[in-house]
């Protein structure tokens, strides 16, 4: 197992693992959620992106992040939502109005971040370890802080995630909980 930056021969992987650890019920939405969560990560920085591979150098985990949350708004805003505007009209203006939500964190913490690691992975330290490749880099830029938010009832990643240090920071329609971690 090794943890390495993205390459764009993950692509595929990526996306695979996303499908495979995306909420119930968005297993076949494959557009939707790769342009939600992955395609701006890996086309656009792919330098914040990082993979857990196994010995066969198969993605089973990644974490992408996007070190400017207003940048990233308005590229995608401009680039990716129009690609599933007209079959998912409701993210699309979800994406529009998380600004609200997300506004008083990213003073703070301007980075946020997607991580997954398939079932198998899962609980061996490799999520930490994940993060801590992806904090490196963004300190090494002089990134302040990191922000991510995540739907209430995953109660594993809460858990995650505040072990880690990340701080509750509000919540998006109280459906999402909002994480900051300043370093
Ligand atoms: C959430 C996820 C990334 C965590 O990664 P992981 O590899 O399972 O977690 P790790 O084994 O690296 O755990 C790191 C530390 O956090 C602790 N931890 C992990 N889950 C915890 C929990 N639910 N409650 C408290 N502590 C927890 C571990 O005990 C470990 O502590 P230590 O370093 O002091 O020994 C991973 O489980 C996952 O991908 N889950 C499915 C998809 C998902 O929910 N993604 C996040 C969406 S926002």
């Amino acid at each position: 197992m090794i943890i390495r930056p993205y390459r764009d021969s993950d692509s595929e992987g990526v996306k695979k693992v996303c499908r495979e650890t995306t909420i119930k019920g968005y297993e076949n939405k494959q557009t939707l959620i790769t342009t939600l969560y992955v395609n701006y990560y890996i086309e656009k920085e792919p330098q914040h992106c990082f993979v857990l591979a196994d010995d066969e150098d198969n993605v089973v985990g990644y974490i992408l992040c996007a070190a400017d949350y207003m940048k990233y708004r308005e590229i995608w805003l401009k680039e990716y939502g129009p690609q599933i505007k007209k079959k998912y009209p409701i993210e699309v203006f979800s994406k529009k109005l998380e600004l609200m939500f997300f506004k008083k964190v990213i003073k703070t913490c301007p980075a946020h971040l997607h991580i997954d690691i398939i079932e198998p992975y899962q609980k061996g330290g490799w999520g930490k370890k994940l993060i801590n490749a992806l904090l490196e880099k963004l300190k090494s830029e002089g990134v302040p802080g990191i922000f991510l938010a995540t739907y209430y009832k995953n109660k594993n990643a809460c858990g995650f995630y505040e072990h880690l240090g990340f701080k509750k920071m509000g919540t998006v329609f109280g459906l999402s909980i909002i994480y900051g971690l300043y370093f």
